[in-house]
């Protein structure tokens, strides 16, 4: 168990006194593939145009008035696979039957995610965007961060900081057959000579 991994829950900046942003705003994306950008994020996040403009559309879902941009730099280049910088962004759904029906939405659209992973504290499915921009979409297992913490704690995250992959298809099966969501989103345990192929690829 790691110093980091024992320390309690942190307070908020508000609550230590700081003065810090009061949400996460927006990602902007520059990109070749405008309009297929444009329609995967419109897709994906069920999102609408707010501004759309030859040069730059806006896109929200929520109550944010826009939540993602994307430039068209139609001379933009592809970015080499072990480029620096983000390594994925994510969006957390409100339960495991929007997640599934968000899954079974996409599917019928021919997205599909790349990978599929039970981290312990979220149920998580990775999608490629055009662009090979990876996108989170996840549910939360535990209702409180403090319950985060005693998983921590009690689960073999040491020995595995990655998760356990899932078929997609079987826990959604098993999902409307009515099984509970503990069961359904519980992380197993597993050797950590199984930890390799719990990555994608
Ligand atoms: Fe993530």
């Amino acid at each position: 168990m790691t110093e980091t991994l024992a320390l309690a829950v942190p307070k908020t900046a508000k609550e230590r006194g700081k003065i810090a942003p009061v949400k996460f705003a927006h990602i902007v994306y520059k990109t070749g593939r405008f309009d297929e950008m444009v329609q995967w994020y419109r897709t994906v996040l069920e999102a609408e145009v707010v501004m759309g403009s030859p040069m730059v559309t806006f896109l929200a879902y929520d109550d944010e008035h826009h939540r993602i941009a994307i430039i068209n730099m139609p001379d933009a280049s592809d970015k080499p696979g072990n480029a620096a910088g983000m390594d994925h962004c994510a969006f957390t759904y409100e339960s495991i039957g929007d997640l599934f029906a968000t899954y079974e939405r996409l599917a019928g659209s021919g997205i599909k995610p790349y990978w599929c992973i039970n981290h312990g504290p979220t149920l998580s499915m990775y999608y490629q965007d055009p662009d090979k921009n990876q996108v989170e979409l996840q549910i939360d297992v535990f209702d409180s961060n403090e319950a985060v913490n005693a998983w921590f704690k009690d689960s073999d995250f040491d020995t595995n900081p990655v998760g356990v992959r899932f078929d997609p298809d079987d826990l959604l099966t098993r999902f409307k057959s009515g099984e509970a969501r503990e069961s359904l989103l519980k992380r197993p345990r597993i050797d950590p000579s199984e930890l390799h192929a719990q990555f994608p690829g």
